[in-house]
């Protein structure tokens, strides 16, 4: 029988990512890859050895193809992944270090895309008894109704069967159109998530006029275990409902080529860690460590680490760059 350590629902994308930096009006040359939050993260989990599984929906074209390809070789269970002859596989373009160095833009081709489509038929309890948690992002709820009903119905699903929900907040205002949307629609969601991943920018959507600590106990007033607030190259805090708090900072690297797809690595070590029982501490270090490692390549699944990668990293670090920290 099929058992799972993780489920997700949401859409993989075509990544379109500029190869020179500067403004798309330039672009001569795209790098193809296949990304999306939530493929992102469970591809990781399945480099950490865990076994994962993703609800989603694809265009019956070569994009969808590829998508599937790289479903199949990241070793994530496609039971679930629906093929349809009406809408296409979702695109979307990555400009880099313009207008501000360091930092990436999107530009989302993904509006009626296939994975826009699903809906509560492609949430089924089955799939959710088989799965020991579920992964959920604010992504997936903003691609349209039917997408958030989707979601909702595999959240509560999963409360129901008593699974644990993760949750990373991942709030997209280009998807959402405005904050009040994206409040009024996620909050509702977030009940009840066992971990909650964040960052500042997101928790002042969901609790505007709102401290950083008042923001992460209300987050425990609706039934969270954990806060984790990922702060860019600044690092990510922890926060537990039993008052336990720690920060760690990011490690520095030379190389930044691509920050998009950092904080899906990063929630995926820090969960892999904590699962393998190392300490809040550890895990921040570790997913830190991930984080940065996306931020070197283009594409955001491909220099996501295995167990091993991290510990010649992170003993790297330790031992010849502790001045660069
Ligand atoms: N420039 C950087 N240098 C080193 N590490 C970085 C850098 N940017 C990100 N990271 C690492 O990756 C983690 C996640 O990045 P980030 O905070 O951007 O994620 P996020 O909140 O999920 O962002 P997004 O808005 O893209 O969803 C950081 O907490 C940090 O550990
Ligand atoms: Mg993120």
């Amino acid at each position: 029988m099929l058992n799972l350590d993780f489920i997700s629902i949401g859409e993989v994308l075509i990544q379109l990512n500029n190869i020179s930096p500067g403004p798309l009006r330039y672009a001569r040359y795209f790098e193809v890859h296949v990304a999306g939050a939530e493929f992102n993260v469970l591809t990781a989990l399945s480099k950490l050895g865990f076994q994962v599984g993703l609800i989603t929906r694809l265009g019956n074209d070569e994009f969808g193809e590829m998508v599937l390809r790289a479903l199949r070789a990241e070793n994530i269970d496609t039971t679930y992944v629906k093929i349809m002859d009406e809408a296409p596989t979702g695109i979307y373009f990555i400009q880099r270090h313009y207008p501000v160095p360091g930092k990436s833009t999107v530009f989302y081709y993904r509006h009626g895309s296939a994975a826009s489509y699903m809906n509560e038929e492609d949430v089924q309890e089955d799939y959710v008894k088989k799965a020991r948690r579920v992964f959920l992002t604010g992504i997936t709820p903003a691609l349209s109704e039917s997408c958030y009903r989707a979601v909702k119905k595999l959240r509560d699903l999963a409360h129901d069967l008593g699974k644990e929900v993760i949750f990373d907040t991942n709030i997209r205002l280009k998807l959402w159109k405005t904050a009040e949307n994206a409040r009024a629609k996620l909050l509702p969601l977030l009940q009840d998530s066992k971990i909650v991943f964040t960052n500042k920018e997101d928790l002042n959507i969901l609790f505007p006029q709102t401290t950083l600590e008042e923001a992460v106990s209300k987050l425990f007033q609706m039934g969270s275990d954990m806060v984790v607030v990922k702060l860019g190259e600044e690092g990510g805090s922890v926060y537990t409902k039993y008052g336990e708090a720690y920060y760690e900072k990011a490690y520095r690297t030379p190389i930044i080529e691509d920050v998009i797809g950092a904080g899906d690595a990063f929630d995926a070590v820090f969960i892999a860690s904590l699962l393998k029982g190392f300490s809040l501490r550890e895990a921040l270090k570790l997913a830190n460590l991930a984080g940065m490692m996306v931020v070197t390549v283009r594409g955001d699944i491909e220099a996501q680490p295995d167990w091993k990668a991290l510990e010649v990293l992170k003993k790297f670090y330790e031992e010849k760059m502790d001045i660069l920290r």
